[in-house]
């Protein structure tokens, strides 16, 4: 098979995956979203996996859209993937036997949540609930639900970490809060799934990333900064607001999930993503210096630093280092270097 990770990637999967890879070995694996970006990583790095371990996997992706999933990954082709072609919001009745299920589908596109955000809302709790009876009718099945930062809401400027442990919410008033809400309902299912039926779920609340797959013309600044150094453009900013973020490299995150789906107990919560943050101003030099790029920053408002609209969104990350062992592995310097390679070799993807 002819893959797009590098040997950066690949080695790095093999090594800090080798303590649970034997736990895949002849077992069936179940992926909603398959077709997005954390899917096409996951699915990529666990065929290379597979191959490089004999590990005789079946692997199941779910999409809306073969034709289009098919245009967009081109391992599609592989034999050990088997499409189903769902909205998963009305996929009953899937009897094939399923060890593991990463439940990463979710229509994030800003068009739905700001136009339709009570469609948003069915559609995932329908899909999750039917994600959840997968789980609940193979016995022994895990399950790994992709929640998301946005549960805790807006975070005070002034707090510098959010944890697993803060008791927050979206501000109920906004439309805008519909994801976070969603993806809060999403985890009450899987508690609910967890203490009536014993399902043994556990929860990713992913925070900010770069890397393979990413979107490079999505909402992701740090997406567009690269896409735009690669195209010899110049780096537009926004705004000069005092905006910080964190970036975890999306090979560490493959790694991330699937030690927590195979290790974490059950009804665990982890946040996943970086603990460096980094001013969005500072980001866009950095692509620039890292890259050797001729390109120039643009800031589209000439005013000095807007402190009113500063926000921050860096998750602390402590509770999986302390109990999975998982660390941050790729430097944000290594990971924005990358993801430019990648980007010139598969910007079709
Ligand atoms: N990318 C991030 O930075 C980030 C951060 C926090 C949380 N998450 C969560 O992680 C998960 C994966 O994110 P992603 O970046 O890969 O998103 P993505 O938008 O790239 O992919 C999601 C995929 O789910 C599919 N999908 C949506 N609704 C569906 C449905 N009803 N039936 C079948 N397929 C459906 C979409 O077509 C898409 O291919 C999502 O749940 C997202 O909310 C992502």
């Amino acid at each position: 098979m002819v893959f797009s990770l590098t040997k950066y990637d690949v080695e790095l999967l093999q090594s800090k995956l080798a303590c649970v890879v034997d736990d895949l070995r002849n077992k069936s694996f179940f992926i909603s979203g398959a077709s997005g970006f954390f899917g096409r990583c996951l699915l990529e790095s666990l065929l290379y996996l597979d191959e490089a371990n004999s590990l005789n996997m079946t692997i199941y992706a779910v999409s809306r859209d073969k034709e289009n999933f098919t245009k967009k990954f081109p391992l599609l082709s592989s034999s050990k993937i088997k499409v189903i072609e769902s909205d998963i919001a009305v996929l009953k009745n899937f009897t094939e036997k399923v060890d593991y299920l990463i439940h990463a589908a979710c229509d994030t596109s800003a068009d739905k949540l700001q136009n339709y955000p009570q469609k948003f809302l069915e559609e995932n709790y329908l899909g999750t609930i039917n994600m959840l009876e997968i789980a609940k009718s193979n016995k022994d099945c895990k399950i790994l639900y992709l929640s998301s930062g946005a549960i805790y809401g807006a975070q005070n400027f002034d707090v510098k970490l959010r944890h697993e442990n803060d008791f927050c919410g979206p501000d109920l008033q906004k439309i805008s809060s519909v994801y976070g809400e969603t993806k809060r309902l999403g985890e009450t299912l899987c508690s609910i799934y967890s203490s009536s039926y014993g399902v043994q779920s556990s929860i990713a609340r992913c925070f900010s990333f770069v890397g393979p797959y990413m979107s490079f013309n999505g909402h992701y600044a740090i997406g567009n900064f690269i896409r735009d150094v690669a195209e010899g453009k110049d780096v537009t900013l926004q705004s000069r607001s005092l905006v910080y973020r964190s970036y975890l490299y999306s090979i560490d995150l493959v790694i991330w999930l699937l030690r927590i789906l195979l290790v974490a107990p059950r009804n665990s919560v982890y946040n996943v993503g970086s603990q460096r943050e980094i001013l969005i101003s500072d980001l866009a030099q950095l692509v620039v210096n890292i890259l050797s790029s001729k390109s120039k920053i643009d800031f589209c408002d000439t005013k000095a630093f807007n402190t009113s609209s500063s926000s921050r969104y860096i998750p602390s990350n402590l509770k999986a280092l302390a109990q999975l062992g998982l660390e941050e592995y790729t430097s944000l310097e290594k990971s924005i270097e990358n993801t430019f390679l990648w980007y010139q070799n598969n910007q079709i993807l």
